[in-house]
């Protein structure tokens, strides 16, 4: 029977004849193969009698070679493993060149792991993490589904770009070297293909509000585009985001619900990835070896994951955040690039770290920020100046979410958008939410790769998506 090498691991079957496919991790004495399947972190270790095996055949057993094994499972004679595969055949079913294969048994650095990033999952690394973001995100769909919300596919080409979340790409059938012009002399996206101007997504939110004034609770977990030239580890052009939208529930519902689904999906990885984040842990620990003591940090990987499920989140007006940052060491001091001076001042990731890393060291959800430094939809306060906003900071990461309870009147949207010169024809669907059977309702978007960087520990968000998108790269 065909096993994968997780069920090896796993099963009391010894002494019977199995099967298994995989690559070839390593071949060490012309005898060990370590091999490798992708359904665990661990290898199968595979002994090769090499005494009645075809010298041909082990010349072919290299690192990176597609192997069919035949043979039984044994208790292991040497250390390392408590079992392991007597091969009575092996076939190989795609040779590697071991010269040329990229992924050699040794220690590459991400960036050529990146360049290879076709390849790069068939290291440890990436393959755990990969995992582990498989893994959350059937956590998030479970969630969801067992809390009674919907699952609904918002559009990824849109028509209304007025969210003002980031600049977008266009969409376009238009001929780019001879696009029609209007009298003035500019691109007639009249006779484009869909009649009007359009975009790819940069959030689902719009429409997910529609249907949650419908269906109730829903939620959209898909991909989302921003063009800002933002070079940096926690930006992507291309990135996945889960926005949940519920009626009838506020900001204090909002952060109730943020709160409870980050912990909720969390502990689902503590429980079923368990090996994968051991290894994870263990990686991050060499790595923050090669770092001055200061910016180690103080909690291993899976000890932060506990963390943040075991305690509650600190919840910090903007205005108190403020004057925390106002007169701490470092605004003082000079050190911050951007100095707070006043409220109202928009905060800079900076400031988002000191927040949680050194001031609160623990989850902080930032509330009630000032109506000017964010998004026209968001419910206005009796103060007449701050927001209902939310944002949920993380340490090492910075934003993790944004989201709020939004403005369900009518005449005060109206007035918000044409202060920002957002035409109401563009947005008359949304206006309609206001004109029929208005309520209060809020929501949130997560950032899905912040998610898995965080379970991982790893530092770069290129490193957590199968092939990242960002300015001038494109590969794959
Ligand atoms: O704060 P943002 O821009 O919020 C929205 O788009 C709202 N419409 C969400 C809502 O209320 N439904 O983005 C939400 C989250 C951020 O907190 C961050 O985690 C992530 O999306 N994010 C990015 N992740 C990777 N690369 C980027 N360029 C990102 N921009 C935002
Ligand atoms: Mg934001």
């Amino acid at each position: 029977m065909s096993y994968t090498v997780s069920q090896l691991l796993t099963q009391d079957i010894t002494f019977q004849p199995i099967e298994i496919k995989g690559w070839v991790r390593t071949f060490r004495a012309n005898r060990f193969i370590a091999l490798n399947d992708g359904s665990t972190i661990h290898n199968i270790q595979c002994v090769v009698d090499f005494e009645n095996t075809d010298e041909t055949i082990l010349k072919r057993i290299t690192t990176g070679a597609a192997v069919h094994i035949k043979g039984e499972l044994v208790e292991s004679q040497g250390k390392g493993q408590k079992v392991e595969i007597q091969v009575n055949s092996i076939e190989i079913l795609g040779d590697s060149d071991p010269e040329e294969y990229p992924i050699q048994p040794k220690k590459h650095t991400f960036e050529f792991l990146r360049e290879n990033a076709h390849l790069r999952t068939r290291t440890s690394t990436f393959s755990a993490v990969m995992r582990l973001r498989s893994s959350l995100s059937f956590a998030i769909h479970k969630y969801f589904n067992d809390n009674g919300f919907y699952y609904m596919h918002t559009p990824i080409i849109t028509g209304s770009d007025a969210e003002g979340a980031g600049e977008m790409f266009r969409v376009s059938a238009l001929d780019a070297k001879n696009p029609p012009l209007d009298d003035d002399g500019n691109v007639n996206y009249k006779d484009d293909f869909f009649g009007k101007e359009t975009n790819l997504t940069v959030s689902g939110q719009l429409e997910a509000e529609t249907y949650a004034m419908s269906l109730g609770k829903v939620y959209t977990f898909g991909p989302t585009f921003r063009a800002e030239n933002s070079n940096t580890s926690r930006h992507l052009a291309e990135f996945w985001m889960i926005e949940p939208e519920v009626a009838f529930m506020d900001l204090a519902g909002n952060m109730d619900l943020a709160e409870d689904f980050m912990k909720s999906v969390l502990s689902y990885v503590l429980d079923y990835n368990k090996e994968d984040l051991e290894f994870l842990e263990k990686r991050l620990l060499d790595e923050e070896k090669t770092k001055p003591q200061a910016e180690r940090s103080e909690m291993s990987l899976i000890e932060k994951i506990k963390f943040v499920v075991d305690n509650n989140f600190k919840r910090v007006s903007y205005t108190e955040a403020i004057e925390i940052l106002k007169n701490c060491k470092p605004n003082k001091k000079k050190k911050f690039n951007y100095i707070i001076e006043e409220w109202g001042a928009d905060l800079q990731s900076e400031h988002e770290r000191f927040l949680v890393e050194k001031h609160f060291k623990c989850p902080v959800i930032l509330f009630d920020y000032p109506a000017n430094i964010k998004a026209f939809y968001m419910r206005l306060n009796e103060d007449g100046k701050t927001v209902r906003a939310m944002d949920i900071l993380f340490p090492g990461i910075g934003e993790m979410v944004g989201g709020s309870q939004r403005e369900e009147r009518l005449d005060v949207l109206k007035e918000k958008m044409k202060a920002l010169n957002i035409e109401e024809e563009e947005l008359w669907w949304y206006l309609d939410l206001r004109k029929y059977g208005t309520a209060v309702h809020s929501g949130f978007g997560l950032g899905f790769e912040r998610l898995v960087m965080f379970a991982t520990g790893m530092g770069n968000i290129r490193d957590v998506i199968p092939y990242p998108r960002t300015p001038q790269n494109a590969e794959f």
